[in-house]
């Protein structure tokens, strides 16, 4: 998108705002979609946990996108946007037996990560088809935070512990139709994909009636100018030609599932947000804004880099900045950054705002969430109206009057 039109579209809407541009999730669904056009039946799962406006659900389906879901609630929003049960998968952590039940009870696909709720749901519900997730043990991603495929990792069913999970499987006479895996996030090198394909090809031979195998997602997007980013197209061609003859061995053509977030909307996002004050100290010039962590909160939790443009002045001599938020304890969105020159009222975008960055906002200092705009076919559309009081006050309950003593 153009600095003038999201400037425009501060000035109308107000900030901070986020920004989506429609056009951008839908070019990175077609990439998608077309690098692996060579396996018969693909199936993209969008992780809404990454963004779970109802409106971008909206959009990814009209593209014909289904769901990741990782919650009851993510999964009542899904089928809220128009999504049927059978578009949805259910894939959460360490929740109850209790929520598992209550998605699957929606016709919903469910997959089970450890091995105690797989006999406890197999036992009690032997027909119903599920999916496992699977742990490959392959240490991936751009930080540790989501690194989640490790030995060390909380997520799924260890491979090592196969010999006992077809046991259950046998005793339960429990229908298994996929196995999945996500080794994590920001994951580069298509090796690793390739590598940990391996091992789900090998952990599918133990599965007699499958219908899919999940190769979840991890793809790096680009953050910054000439940043590097996961070859789809590369990764398209090497895994389909590998996909396609592991079917033709397991002799069945199966479906290839990939659940992206940041793959579909991270670059679609921009977080604007106005200087309230230039503060000048002995050693560093700070940029602070009308924002903070509570609405962005990847560089204080991840050390995320969001690259950052002054669209009121882009074309500005290049000073150094740090811009911080306005929260009552460290507040650093970056160190140092060459920045065009900065004053008081300008607006600043942050790139990369389609990723857990509302998803993960929250009421921190008592302040508003911001409103959210989707850019679609050059207009802006409202898609969630900033906070009010009443929010903040909504599920509170006040004291009755007390005596004091
Ligand atoms: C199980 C699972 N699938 C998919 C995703 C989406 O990953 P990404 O946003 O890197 O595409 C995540 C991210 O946390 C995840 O945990």
């Amino acid at each position: 998108m153009q600095a003038k039109e999201l400037v425009q579209l501060a000035e109308q809407f107000g900030s901070p705002l986020y920004v989506y541009d429609a056009a951008k999730i839908q070019s990175q669904y077609k990439r998608l979609t077309s690098a692996f056009s060579k396996v018969e039946k693909l199936r993209i799962n969008y992780a809404m946990k990454a963004l779970s406006n109802i409106a971008i659900l909206q959009l990814l389906r009209e593209m014909g996108s289904c769901i990741d879901a990782v919650s009851i609630q993510e999964v009542q929003l899904a089928l809220h946007a128009g999504y049927s049960p059978d578009q949805i998968f259910f894939t959460p952590n360490g929740v109850s037996l209790e929520e598992i039940e209550e998605v699957s009870a929606l016709g919903v696909q469910i997959n089970i990560d450890n091995l105690s709720i797989l006999e406890q749901f197999g036992t009690k519900h032997p027909n119903v088809p599920v999916c496992i997730r699977l742990n490959p043990h392959v240490m991936a991603g751009g930080n540790a935070n989501i690194s989640v495929g490790h030995i060390d990792s909380k997520f799924g069913i260890s491979v090592h512990q196969l010999p006992h999970l077809v046991r259950i499987v046998e005793n339960t006479k429990m229908n298994i139709v996929g196995i999945h895996m996500h080794t994590g996030s920001d994951i580069l090198d298509i090796e690793v994909f390739l590598y940990a394909a391996e091992i789900l090809f090998d952990a599918a031979k133990s599965f007699k009636n499958l219908e899919f195998l999940d190769f979840g997602s991890g793809f790096k997007v680009p953050y910054k100018k000439d940043d590097v980013e996961t070859d789809i197209e590369e990764l398209g061609k090497k895994l389909s030609k590998r996909f396609n003859a592991f079917c033709k061995e397991y002799g069945k053509d199966l479906t290839l599932i990939f659940e992206p977030g940041k793959f579909l909307v991270s670059e679609a996002g921009y977080f604007l947000a106005k200087v309230n004050v230039v503060k000048q100290t002995t050693s560093t010039v700070f940029a602070g804004i009308d924002s903070g962590f509570n609405h962005l909160i990847r560089p204080m939790f991840y050390g995320s880099q969001h690259h950052i443009e002054n669209i009121s002045n882009p074309k500005g001599k290049e000073r150094f900045y740090s811009v911080v938020g306005y929260i009552c304890e460290t507040d650093t969105f970056a160190n140092n950054r060459r920045i065009s020159e900065i004053n008081e009222g300008d607006i600043l975008s942050f790139r990369n705002a389609g990723a857990y960055c509302f998803s993960m906002s929250s009421n921190y200092n008592s302040r508003y969430k911001p409103a959210e705009v989707l850019w679609l076919n050059g207009e802006g559309h409202l898609i969630r109206t900033q906070e009010t009081f009443e929010d903040l006050l909504k599920n509170q309950i006040p004291l009755p009057v007390i005596a004091t003593a």
